[in-house]
């Protein structure tokens, strides 16, 4: 009897402490659950605000505003400002409609593509991207000096892409690009692209063989001068016509090896298109393009630019203006503002120091290396698909 009451007394309090568990259990769940659900509202109210901000952002996508002056330019590295000062003086305006070229070709703006009338500042970015980045000498990732001795061909290129967008105040990015095991590394242009755009308005991407020719012409001049409007997506020039460079319907390939692309939706988009080409999901025929030669350039050309509008959404740049040189025979791909050497590599060296003495190749390094944190990203470790970098 005793041990019986005994037993059912000790029984409720156990049954009370398992209660009291039981309610102090549900209680830390509630907790959590209320935490939880407190952290998710925040995260999609702080979303909505940040995109708020970032709408109103005065230089996000729009062309109608004096954005060349933003604050970060109030504070312009020392250095820049001289670099700038030099050249202001032989700048060519963006609103002169008429160029004469050294070899005396004269180009004249239509009066229908005067579009972009102020400089586009730190909203357009000149990229570059290499997978075989090293820190040997002539390498632009060396430390300085870096000397005439040294430079090797495609530093002198990434040199020329530099000055070009510190003399007009553009952005600059060099990115050390993955190796991909399941595509040709000519590919990792179009994602760093596409996710350069979502923090660019105007990407122009360059090979390392190709150099602009004149560093007084501004690039808002250029896109003029080739049409480049609101309505662009992207534009490229034409390969020389022969027919390895055409396409199976026999249309001339486009050189992916100087790209210029505008963000927009419909941008991302193409650019989605052409960077899963080769998954074959879309455009079946595309899978060996991930190896074969030419790469990205074969999958643009095959397919993604039959879906687009060519004059409108995507412009084709003459091959006398952008790509080739001037040194090739049949003068039709000049390279007159773009050139692109690819027969004669050596050339971006003997361009840098044609138009820049040693002292000054040397002096913009340094720049670039002591400000690396803020030109150079290190994507050596992404994999495709290559998302949320920012470049
Ligand atoms: C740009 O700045 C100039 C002079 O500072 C001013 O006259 C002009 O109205 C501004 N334009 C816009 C679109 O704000
Ligand atoms: C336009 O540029 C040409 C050089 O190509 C120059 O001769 C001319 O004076 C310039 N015009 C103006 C109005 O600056
Ligand atoms: C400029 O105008 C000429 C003649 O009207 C035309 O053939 C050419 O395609 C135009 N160029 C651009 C880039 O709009």
């Amino acid at each position: 009897m005793a041990a019986g009451l005994m037993a059912s007394v000790s029984g409720g309090w156990s049954s009370i402490v398992r209660r009291r568990r039981y309610w102090s259990m549900f209680g830390i769940f509630a907790i959590v659950l209320f935490f939880g659900y407190s952290l998710f509202i925040l995260n999609t109210e702080y979303d909505r605000v940040s995109k708020i901000i970032n709408f109103l952002k005065p230089n996000k996508n729009s062309d109608n505003n004096n954005n060349s002056n933003n604050n970060e330019e109030v504070h312009l590295d020392p250095f820049i400002e001289q670099l700038q000062a030099k050249y202001k003086p032989t700048l060519h305006r963006i609103d002169n409609s008429t160029f004469i070229t050294r070899e005396g070709y004269k180009y004249t703006v239509n009066d229908t593509n005067h579009y972009f009338t102020e400089p586009l500042g730190k909203r357009l970015l000149i990229l570059d991207a290499d997978s075989r980045l090293e820190t040997e000498p002539g390498h632009m990732l060396a430390p300085p000096p870096l000397t005439h001795e040294d430079i090797k061909r495609g530093t002198a290129g990434m040199m020329n892409h530099f000055l070009y967008a510190m003399i007009h105040g553009y952005d600059y990015r060099l990115v050390k690009s993955p190796k991909d095991p399941n595509r040709h590394g000519t590919w990792s242009k179009v994602s760093l692209i596409r996710e350069a755009l979502k923090t660019h308005d105007f990407v122009v991407f360059l090979d390392s063989d190709a150099n602009f020719q004149y560093y007084n012409l501004p690039y808002e001049w250029l896109m003029n001068l080739w049409g480049v409007n609101g309505d662009t997506l992207a534009a490229m020039p034409e390969d020389p016509n022969s027919k390895v460079n055409q396409d199976s319907n026999g249309w001339v390939l486009w050189n992916t090896g100087f790209v210029t692309a505008q963000q927009s939706e419909r941008t991302q988009d193409m650019f989605n298109r052409w960077d899963n080409c080769p998954s074959g999901e879309r455009y079946k025929e595309c899978k060996h393009w991930a190896y074969d030669w030419a790469h990205e350039q074969a999958a643009f050309g095959a397919f993604v630019r039959y879906e687009y509008e060519v004059g409108k959404d995507l412009i084709a740049i003459s091959c006398m203006d952008g790509n080739g040189a001037s040194y090739i025979g049949d003068k039709k791909c000049g390279g007159v503002f773009v050139s692109h050497h690819w027969g004669d590599k050596d050339r971006t060296i003997k361009q840098l120091y044609d138009r820049l003495d040693g002292h000054s190749v040397e002096d913009l390094h340094r720049h670039f290396h002591e400000n690396q944190d803020k030109y150079y990203v290190n994507a050596e470790k992404y994999t495709y698909p290559i998302k949320d970098i920012t470049i």
